[in-house]
């Protein structure tokens, strides 16, 4: 009933790499063509576990902005915007916090498991334990219905489909829901008023799914109610009260097939990573000293593919033919390893030149990003404000 839109956002807390290009913003540059996206920079997320050390976030913010431009995040098809300037995602994560049970928050399984993997860091903060909720309300103000996000986060999103349940059960029903829902359907004209009172029994009585999906296309169809009225028809249809916030769906993105330097997953902290943007001279070195089959002491040696980081790059980067020669070069020891990663180096830095070539622009010229984010905030901003009219109504907020 709402309209499709994607919704996501990143922490900034350093420079992003192949791993984040790969995993997810490829991603991204692909939805945005086909649905109304909304990609947005979660700085109070970061503030959550660099509480002590702000500066990161602040030197991150904007050269993660022109890395999203640089790999084809392209502003002209989606919104891109900052947490922190869209001050109503605050407003909802504290109304939500009124009625998000305590235990629901301790049982999302992020808690233990970064408080545990971060144990150097103090945790125990009231910030901290709100994180998933936060969350919620970032998807949850824009109605978000789809959610691209790594299976770490899948969590969070069933989290917030719980939140927006609970939210629709306690507030959706308003005062004479009943009655105004039923002066609502009179509103339909008579011929399309009886047909939907018709397959609104079908439905509640037989659990007709076809009888709920033509009275969806019905008030789809009718032109002359108000966005209230429709609301309530929605909920009237389906047994519920009206529907004030969406439950929102993820998106899993793969993961990302990109492999560090060493073979394990590309992370800053294992220092294994390429940098997006990072100058030719230094994205040769780190591929020519790669990691490769152990197996291939010297060039004599034979080796297996499936044992060798390079590989999983040739799987990324290279066609066909170039994946049988390395299939075979390497396992008669045909070829010799720095031969191999030839073709992985020609095409990372194809890639990292197109990438450079779409951030100049905004390197050149500060103020079109910064003009970029302002635009983006403010559209964003309408749609937050929006739904909070109906959030603050719906809790009894809007006196006077
Ligand atoms: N928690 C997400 C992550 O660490 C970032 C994030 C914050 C997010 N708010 C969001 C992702 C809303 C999707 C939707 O990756
Ligand atoms: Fe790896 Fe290629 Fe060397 Fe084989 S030849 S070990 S695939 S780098």
């Amino acid at each position: 009933m709402y309209a499709e839109r994607v919704l996501s956002g990143m922490r900034p807390t350093g420079r992003l790499h192949l791993g984040h290009y790969h995993g997810v913003l490829k991603n991204w540059v692909k939805l945005q063509e086909e649905y109304p996206c909304l990609f947005f920079v979660a700085d109070w997320h970061a503030l959550t576990t660099a509480y002590d050390s702000p500066q990161v976030i602040e030197e991150s913010i904007w050269d993660m902005l022109i890395d999203w431009l640089a790999a084809g995040v392209d502003p002209a098809q989606a919104t891109l915007f900052i947490q922190s300037r869209v001050p109503e995602h605050a407003e909802l994560h504290l109304l939500l916090s009124m009625m998000c049970p305590l235990g629901w928050l301790e049982r999302v399984p992020t808690y233990k498991d970064q408080q545990e993997k971060l144990a150097e860091k103090d945790l125990s903060t009231y910030g901290f334990l709100g994180y998933p909720l936060l969350q919620s309300a970032d998807i949850l103000i824009y109605r978000a219905d789809k959610v691209p996000v790594g299976e770490d986060q899948i969590p969070h999103i069933e989290f917030t489909r719980e939140i927006a349940r609970r939210f629709n059960h306690l507030y959706g029903r308003e005062p004479g829901f009943e009655d105004k829902a039923r002066e609502a359907v009179k509103k339909l004209g008579a011929k399309r008023a009886r047909l939907y009172e018709e397959l609104r029994t079908r439905f509640q009585q037989d659990g007709d799914q076809a009888a709920v999906e033509q009275a969806r296309a019905l008030l789809e169809e009718a032109q002359n109610l108000s966005l209230g009225d429709r609301e309530r028809l929605y909920g009237y249809l389906e047994g519920g009260g009206k529907m004030i916030l969406v439950e929102p769906e993820a998106l899993l993105t793969e993961a990302s097939r990109m492999p560090g330097l060493d073979g394990q997953k590309m992370s800053k902290s294992y220092g294994n990573t390429i940098f997006l943007r990072e100058d030719d001279e230094s994205v040769t070195k780190k591929i020519r000293t790669m990691q490769t089959d152990p197996a291939r002491v010297r060039r004599t040696d034979p080796g297996d593919p499936d044992k060798c980081p390079v590989w999983q790059f040739h799987v990324i980067y290279s066609d066909d033919g170039t994946r049988e020669w390395v299939q075979q070069g390497c396992r008669s020891a045909g070829i010799g390893c720095i031969e191999c990663k030839q073709p992985v180096i020609e095409a990372v830095l194809k890639e990292q030149g197109e990438m450079r070539e779409r951030a100049r622009p905004y390197l050149e010229d500060p103020t079109l990003l910064r003009n970029i984010i302002a635009d983006g905030c403010e559209r964003a901003r309408k749609l937050a404000q929006e739904t909070m009219r109906d959030v603050r109504e719906a809790m009894g907020l809007s006196y006077g």
